[in-house]
């Protein structure tokens, strides 16, 4: 399947630099995907998206660059101040939403329950959500890695039911996020064919559901994560940030 190289740029970027960032992508993307075709998306702080518009109608090859959210509320309009919902991500042109981050399951007390609402907002307008699992090192070094992992996305298959196949799936093992450590393409293979078989029980279509790989993921370690059979794409934090890297990142996907 096409493989999905998203970039979660976080909390950074400013309209200067997203400019030079973006003008420098659009540069570099035909080169990277010359060989084979690759989804490309950057999941960017919400108060650029008009930005990102604005310079994808005066930038072609920006066209290969869909837009993404690192976030959507549980909600879908009202009382809920400071709230983004998924109409308004909608608005501009926005595909993908990451839903379930580890740094807003830990630093805002994201439930899986909640997480599963978010999924199902995003749905119901056709953005596809990124849904993130990932289990901590005390978890890991505990033997409860899949545990966790099978928990995490229960929840978002209980609330989305068949539309189950329209997500994406990240699995980021929060002990590798930011930290220079990558799990091993074994040890990432393993956990992504345990979450694809927990598809296959709750749809038929789990063979063509992307599972992509996030943390530390880099330009020396992109091709050896991304030759596992149930690796299909990253979710890239850090390198995301660093035009060379990420169309390395690009150029190994579509190999
Ligand atoms: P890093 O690539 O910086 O480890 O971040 C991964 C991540 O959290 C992407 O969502």
């Amino acid at each position: 399947m096409t493989k999905l190289i998203a970039g979660n740029w976080k909390m950074n970027g400013s309209l200067a630099a997203n400019e030079a960032l973006l003008s420098a992508l659009a540069g570099g993307l035909p080169t990277a995907l010359s060989s084979a075709p690759c989804d490309v998306a950057v999941c960017i702080p919400a108060p650029y998206f008009a930005q990102f518009q604005a310079l994808a109608a005066t930038m072609p090859a920006l066209a290969a660059v869909a837009l993404g959210a690192q976030d959507v509320s549980g909600q879908s309009a009202g009382a809920f101040t400071g709230e983004v919902s998924a109409a308004m991500l909608k608005d501009f042109a926005c595909r993908y939403a990451i839903v379930g981050h580890s740094e807003r399951r830990q630093y805002h007390g994201e439930t899986d329950a909640l997480v599963a609402a978010k999924a199902q907002q995003a749905l119901a307008v056709g953005i596809t959500p990124i849904v993130c699992v990932g289990e901590t090192l005390a978890e890991r070094e505990a033997g409860t890695t899949t545990e966790v992992v099978k928990r995490q996305l229960a929840a978002v298959i209980h609330a989305n039911g068949h539309c189950i196949s329209e997500i994406v799936l990240a699995y980021e093992p929060v002990w590798a996020i930011g930290t220079g450590k990558t799990a091993s393409p074994e040890e990432a293979q393993a956990v992504h064919a345990v979450l694809r078989a927990q598809l296959a029980a709750a749809t038929e279509h789990a063979s063509r559901v992307k599972i992509i790989y996030g943390g530390s993921m880099n330009a020396a370690n992109a091709a050896i994560l991304l030759a596992q059979p149930d690796i299909d794409g990253g979710l890239i934090g850090g390198a995301s940030l660093k035009v060379a890297d990420f169309l390395s990142i690009v150029s190994a996907a579509a190999a």
